[in-house]
């Protein structure tokens, strides 16, 4: 990563999210179209359950040259392995497609993630924190969007994090990794979390849990082992309506090994419940 020697132009961030969203727009459109002619699996990568569909590769691709093009001195970093390093400061952190099983067995939730960002060691597990982002999904025709300092907003309007309330009437989302080990310790905490709490929502889709909670529709999440696509756009989306996001312990950054999101104080109580795996990534 390159780190960016002068400030960064204050009116940026606004700029940038206006790129993200026309881009996650067309780019949601383009993979909706091409999920009406079909769909297949194209590949698997951590096991047979992690699916890759060709339109994942092909909506990674046009957005990567589509930035290219508005923004040739910014940095990438694909779900699909996209890669361009950055001379600007900026790096877009960009998943084509999150909720890929979804999208493969035409389950509406899936959406377009695209996030720019910039280097922030402390910020985040991966040492990029979003000053722009945008997710869409173009089933249900939803488009969250924030940028640094100046409010989340579902449609173009403003949203919020739910009020703070006790662990006991809280919806909670979660999600689950694709690996056997992973699941079997992920399945512990949740026999263990859920006669605890109101309900569960699994979506398939970590970004679309993350605009649920900036949203206030559902409490809060968690999830062990999200990759930085998985997160940069909403956890933006989640602190500029009002939310915290917490990691492993009081030292570890939230996205790899745990990412916990939502109202502040509850954010804090689940983490204490979830946070029981140690720092294994
Ligand atoms: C997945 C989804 C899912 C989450 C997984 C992610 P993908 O992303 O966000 O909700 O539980 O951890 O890998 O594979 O659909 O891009």
């Amino acid at each position: 990563m390159t780190a960016h020697a002068t400030p960064l132009d204050p009116a940026l961030p606004q700029q940038l999210v206006e790129i993200a969203s026309r881009l996650a727009r067309e780019v949601g459109m383009e993979i909706m179209r091409k999920r009406r002619i079909g769909v297949d699996v194209a590949a698997t990568k951590s096991s047979i359950n992690d699916v890759v569909t060709e339109a994942d590769g092909a909506a990674e691709r046009m957005l990567a040259d589509a930035l290219a093009i508005v923004r040739p001195e910014d940095g990438l970093v694909g779900e699909e392995g996209g890669s361009r390093e950055s001379t600007s400061g900026i790096t877009w952190v960009v998943d084509p497609i999150d909720g890929t099983v979804n999208y493969l067995y035409g389950i509406p939730l899936y959406a377009v993630s695209i996030a720019a960002t910039v280097a922030d060691e402390t910020a985040y597990a991966d040492g990029r924190r979003g000053i722009a982002g945008a997710i869409y999904l173009p089933e249900t025709d939803e488009l969250f969007e924030a940028w640094q300092g100046g409010g989340a907003r579902r449609n173009g309007e403003p949203i919020s994090v739910a009020d703070d309330g006790p662990l006991e009437t809280a919806l909670i989302g979660t999600g689950f990794g694709y690996t056997r080990s992973r699941r079997i310790e992920q399945a512990r905490v949740v026999a263990e979390l859920l006669p605890d709490i109101r309900d569960i929502r699994r979506t398939g889709s970590a970004a679309y849990d993350l605009c649920l909670v900036a949203s206030g529709r559902l409490n809060a999440v968690y999830e062990r082992g999200l990759k930085p696509w998985d997160y940069a756009a909403g956890a933006l989306i989640v602190t500029e309506a009002g939310g915290i996001l917490l990691g492993h312990g009081e030292d570890t950054p939230p996205g790899e090994p745990l990412l916990v999101a939502g109202s502040p104080e509850l954010t804090r109580t689940l983490r204490e419940r979830v946070d029981v795996f140690g720092d294994m990534v």
